[in-house]
């Protein structure tokens, strides 16, 4: 029987942390799919289409990873995909007392609903999307935080705290 996991972030942007959970689900799960929708920031880095084409660049070589964005409640895009489960990172003791909360609701609108918790490699357990952003507003070195690749559109987009 062959399995299918989903990945679902807002990955505004991609971290080197998001990467580490990548590259474990896609050697556990046969196909994986990240699920990428909008961000509730106001003012987000990158736009739903921008963050959904560097995704798929970073991880071509993966060979069994799919990007698609959704809106809406993720049930819905678990059930439109047909996924046998959904993969959430865990850092620390904050997500994972916030990803079993999350698992809790979710699982009551479907009772099907699976989770598949991933420990982040602890080099990569202090890096946050949200941390990133600001370190963007600061034209912060992002080398050891995003791949080369997402590094490379944040200082082509945001030029003016690069120079
Ligand atoms: O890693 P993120 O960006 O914090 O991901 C959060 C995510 C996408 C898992 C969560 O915001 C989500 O599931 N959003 C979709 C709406 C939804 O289904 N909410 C849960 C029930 S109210």
């Amino acid at each position: 029987m062959s399995t299918l996991a989903v990945f679902p972030g807002s990955f505004d942007p991609l971290t080197l942390g998001h990467m580490n959970i990548i590259e474990k689900a896609s050697r556990l799960f046969d196909r994986l799919i990240i699920g990428v929708l909008p961000n509730n920031t106001k003012t987000p880095l990158f736009s739903v289409d921008e963050r959904v084409k560097m995704i798929t660049e970073v991880v071509q070589e993966l060979g069994n990873v799919e990007v698609k964005s959704f809106d809406g409640l993720l049930v819905d895009f678990v059930k439109k995909e047909q996924a046998d489960c959904v993969v959430r990172g865990i850092r620390n003791m904050t997500d994972f007392d916030y990803e079993v909360r999350m698992n809790a609701v979710n699982r009551m609108m479907l009772p099907a609903y699976e989770s598949v918790f991933l420990v982040t490699d602890s080099r990569y357990s202090c890096i946050s999307s949200t941390d990133v952003r600001s370190g963007v507003h600061y034209g912060v070195d992002l080398t050891d935080f995003v791949p080369d690749i997402v590094y490379r559109l944040i200082r082509e987009k945001y030029k003016e705290n690069y120079q």
